[in-house]
């Protein structure tokens, strides 16, 4: 007789053990071990009758089989890599309230022009849903929409006749497998509802769309586990206060992961950020010191954003260093390359970094403008209002050259910048706009030269530079 095997699962990162315990060995999480009742054998799945014989194609076949599936809404379709591919499943995850729903039906809506769309929605009824369409503007949308949570009923209705070619799931977290005796939102139930939907988009051929709740220290709430289950994992973030959103791929088979998609919400539901340089420095005040605008890349794109600095005189024995949007880490290396390359001390005193507009930047070649921010509030001297910065600094001073400086620049002019400061030019590199100035800076001193020695620490409490 076969034993109902126990086991106890965390519900934070899907370890499995042996005996309850009050810590998950394996993520460190308090209090998240669940007793789950399964099957001695794996879960069985919903499928009935013997498998069908798998067939083999060649490696050498077109990938034009796969036509991608394109919503029309050009931020959500370049962060998929140009379109969704047919039969991958996609899972998108972010805070409650950020605006998922609205997103994949403003995006179900605009597939639905070219191919039957349905949207299964397992946390609000039908006539919640046609109200939100109505006011994004998609009452007339052919969309398929149900309230369901029963995968076994969901798949089902979807092996039936004329099955749509994308289908949103709205969300994972609250639908069921009836083969297990956890809740929905277990590990167990979201792991077993999302294979189910995965194998059966494989199988017809169809466009899975997951939604997935996040916990609040920032993981799509259990599963990790689904991660690695689905073909694109992205992520819906903003900040509270700002009414942008932006969408990010963590991973994706199909596309880049560097790309971002930004969004506006408003009245009528999400609108795309076509110019996000323009949105970032909106509310941009170029006579502050301890401001700096830089000139990156997320993906493909150019996008400039200002970096904010503030240096105070700190009351503690071990100054703060705290930094929103950028790595903590990377701001201590420029600091102690000023220290020790430019001589510009800030022991003493508190240094904060802000990148404006609640975005994140990962790369080095921000390191100048970071600089350059710190310069400029330590300094109480504000940059050069027509300016934007970029490049990366070395452990010796020297600022080096990075990618795509030309778009970078040209996205500058664009926006009416009139001068560049960026590392010397390489030799392969094209002849610079006419356009736009460049000030070449070999070394981190060139650029301290330019806002002069920072102000004598004072005895005064007042903060030494505005800006933030
Ligand atoms: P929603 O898509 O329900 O979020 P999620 O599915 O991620 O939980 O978004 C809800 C929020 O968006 C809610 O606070 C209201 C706001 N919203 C608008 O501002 N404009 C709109 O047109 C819609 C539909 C929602
Ligand atoms: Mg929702």
């Amino acid at each position: 007789m076969a034993r109902q095997a126990r086991r106890y699962v965390c519900q934070e990162c899907g370890a499995a053990h042996a005996r309850w315990s009050g810590r998950c060995d394996s993520c460190g999480s308090w209090n998240a071990i669940v007793e789950e009742q399964t099957r001695p054998a794996a879960p069985r799945g919903l499928g009935t009758g013997q498998g069908t014989a798998i067939e083999f194609v060649p490696l050498a076949g077109s990938e034009a089989d796969a036509p991608r599936l394109a919503s029309g809404i050009a931020e959500f379709d370049r962060v998929t890599g140009g379109g969704m591919v047919a039969g991958s499943a996609l899972l998108v995850g972010g805070d409650p309230g950020i605006g998922k729903s609205t997103m994949l039906l403003q995006v179900a809506g605009g597939l639905a022009g070219a191919v039957p769309v349905a949207y299964v929605s397992g946390e609000e009824a039908v006539d919640q849903i046609r109200l939100r369409a109505r006011r994004l503007g998609l009452a007339d949308s052919p969309v398929r929409l149900a309230a369901a949570t029963s995968v076994r009923d969901i798949a089902t209705t979807l092996e039936g006749g004329d099955a749509p070619r994308a289908v949103v799931v709205d969300s994972i977290q609250t639908m069921y497998v009836d083969t297990l005796e956890s809740a929905p939102g277990t590990v167990a139930q979201v792991r077993a509802s999302a294979q189910e939907l995965i194998h059966l988009a494989k199988r017809r051929g169809f466009c899975l769309l997951l939604v997935g709740h996040v916990t609040k220290d920032g993981a799509i709430a259990g599963p990790r586990v689904l991660e690695h289950m689905v073909d694109g994992v992205f992520y819906f973030e903003g900040r509270s206060g700002h009414e942008f959103r932006l969408l990010r791929a963590l991973k994706n088979r199909f596309g880049p992961t560097d790309e971002i998609g930004v969004f506006e919400m408003t009245g009528r539901g999400l609108i795309e950020v076509a110019n996000p340089s323009a949105l970032f420095l909106a509310e941009r005040r170029s006579d502050v010191p301890g401001a700096a605008v830089f000139a990156g890349m997320e993906g493909t794109r150019p996008v400039l954003v200002e970096i904010q600095a503030l240096v105070a005189p700190s009351p503690l024995a071990t100054p703060r260093r705290a930094v929103v949007g950028w790595d903590s880490a990377r701001l201590a290396m420029v600091l102690a390359v000023l220290e020790a390359r430019c001589g510009i001390g800030l022991a003493g005193r508190d240094v904060y970094l802000n990148v404006a507009g609640g975005m994140r930047i990962a790369e080095p070649a921000a390191d100048l403008a970071v600089a350059g921010a710190v310069l400029s509030a330590a300094s109480d001297r504000a940059a050069p209002a027509d300016a934007v910065m970029f490049g990366e600094i070395g452990l010796g001073g020297e600022v080096r050259g990075i990618g795509r400086p030309a778009l970078r620049l040209r996205e500058a002019a664009k926006l009416g910048f009139a001068r560049a400061i960026a590392p010397p030019r390489g030799s392969g590199e094209a002849a610079p706009r006419a356009d736009i100035e460049i000030t070449e800076i070999g070394h981190l001193n060139d650029l301290v030269a330019m806002f002069g020695p920072p102000r004598a620490a004072p005895d005064a409490a007042r903060p030494e530079a505005g800006g933030v």
